[in-house]
């Protein structure tokens, strides 16, 4: 990319979409909840960070995003759910297209860490209060604990199977 584009690209963006945490994406699971401040911060941080200079954060942001999906996976897997599940599949979907944009950016499409970002944002509102709120639920109501990644009665998961979303949803 040239020097004009990169310069054009950050000041278009100079008064852009800004993300932040609120508390209305908790979903009651302290470590998930953790987990999703970290994902808001790190979101906000690149939003808030001239489109130049973006692609180390977002490397970064992709690798937390790894670990953070990797984690909720794990812990449906421990609980019932079958091996894919929509919710699942959507992690892997969004992960896949975080991961396309770096060779877009680095082949000079200086907005578009931008625009993933701005999509993010709208995604990750929508999936914290759905997917994973549900999640969050489920994990409590077959007394998985999250912190230590054990399950108080395993009996409670043997017949459950979750196959589905297990969304909360919204009415
Ligand atoms: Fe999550
Ligand atoms: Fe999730």
């Amino acid at each position: 990319m040239n020097a004009v584009s990169t310069a054009e690209a950050d000041s278009i963006h100079a008064q852009d979409a800004t993300y932040q945490w609120s508390d209305s994406l908790l979903t009651g699971d302290a470590r998930m909840d953790e987990t999703h401040r970290e994902f808001a911060d790190q979101l906000g941080a690149l939003l808030a960070t001239p489109v130049s200079e973006q692609l180390p954060l977002y490397q970064e942001f992709i690798a937390h995003t790894v670990a953070h999906f990797a984690q909720e996976d794990r812990w449906m897997q421990a609980t019932g759910f079958t091996a894919s599940n929509c919710h699942t599949d959507q992690h892997a979907m969004i992960l896949e297209t975080m991961q396309a944009v770096v060779q877009h950016y680095q082949k000079g499409e200086a907005d578009i860490i931008n625009r993933m970002g701005e999509a993010l944002a709208e995604w990750f509102d929508q999936h914290a209060t759905s997917m994973d709120a549900g999640l969050a639920q489920h994990l409590q109501s077959v007394g998985f604990d999250s912190a230590t990644e054990t399950l108080a009665n395993p009996a409670a998961v043997r017949n459950v199977t979750v196959s589905g979303c297990g969304s909360v949803s919204h009415g």
